[in-house]
């Protein structure tokens, strides 16, 4: 090349570097950005296709390789006012981000600290519900729970019977606890021992409770209690406290209160 050509084209000039690297890194942005927006109805629809999934899993109603979409049509998704118990349409229960909403100053509340029993700090004043029906009856209602474990919020569904008082499940589907130790809590055989248990014995307070160690079989309170977690008792205490606080007073004690008069009135 001319010396003057060369002089004119420097392909290792600090404003080449420059340009080159500008241009590289908008290349990429664009693609990045691009496969985002394309990705994102995909990744939403594998989301919620997850969480009919637990649901569908909590009710006993997952079957392998079946249509998540048509099963999860047994459903009833409903949107409750924690506070009055009352069903509300504030906001839609197929798109309602519990998590999201508890941080929003217009659709959270704070919790105080003595009634945290769950140590989630805020909650939503709303949550979805979800009923199996059996026809025109229903078979059971499934509650959304959460609260924080050894090192972790742990997520789940709370399956109950129609009486609002006889546990049929629990089931988590996130939570960072040990292998080995706190994640116990979402392999059986520990799950299953939730099955047929109670959370209230007449009252509105939930006794529903994990102990430490085995539950002696002729407890007379052995319908309330559920087997420890061995060397995981801090993830077992988080359970007591999310499974309780989301079953008392201050989660769904009231919907669940309206629940089994409306079923008992029937
Ligand atoms: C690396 C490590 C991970 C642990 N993970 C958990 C856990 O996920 N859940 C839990 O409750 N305890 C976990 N522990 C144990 C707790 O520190 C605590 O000892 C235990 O919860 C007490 O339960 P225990 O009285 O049944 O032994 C872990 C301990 C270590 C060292």
């Amino acid at each position: 090349m001319p010396d003057k050509a060369k002089k004119e084209f420097d392909r290792d000039s600090i404003s080449n570097t420059l340009i080159v690297a500008i241009g590289l890194s908008l290349v990429c942005s664009v693609i990045v950005s691009s496969a985002a927006i394309v990705l994102k109805p995909i990744q939403e629809k594998n989301e919620e296709e997850f969480r009919q999934q637990i649901i569908l899993d909590v009710a006993g109603l997952m079957q392998p390789d079946a249509d998540i979409n048509l099963l999860f049509e047994s459903i009833d998704s409903r949107m409750v006012d924690l506070e009055t118990g009352e069903y509300t349409d504030a906001a839609d229960p197929n798109t309602f981000d519990a998590l999201v909403a508890a941080g929003d100053p217009a659709m959270g509340i704070a919790i105080p600290k003595e009634l945290d029993i769950a140590l989630i700090g805020r909650r939503a004043k709303y949550a979805p519900v979800y009923l199996v029906m059996d026809g025109a009856e229903i078979d059971q209602v499934i509650l959304p729970v959460y609260g924080k474990g050894l090192w972790s919020t742990m997520l789940g569904y709370l399956s109950l019977a129609p009486d609002g008082n006889t546990i049929r499940g629990l089931r988590f589907y996130a939570h960072a606890e040990t292998p080995g130790l706190g994640d116990q809590i979402d392999k059986e055989p520990w799950r299953a021992q939730w099955a047929g248990k109670l959370v209230y014995d007449g009252g509105d307070e939930p006794q529903i409770r994990v102990i430490k160690g085995t539950v002696p079989a002729n407890a007379p309170d052995a319908m309330y209690m559920v087997d420890g977690l061995a060397g995981a008792t801090l993830t077992a205490n988080g359970v007591t406290g999310l499974v309780q606080y989301w079953t008392g007073p201050n989660g769904f004690g009231p919907y669940l209160k309206n629940f089994r008069e409306d079923i008992t009135d029937e």
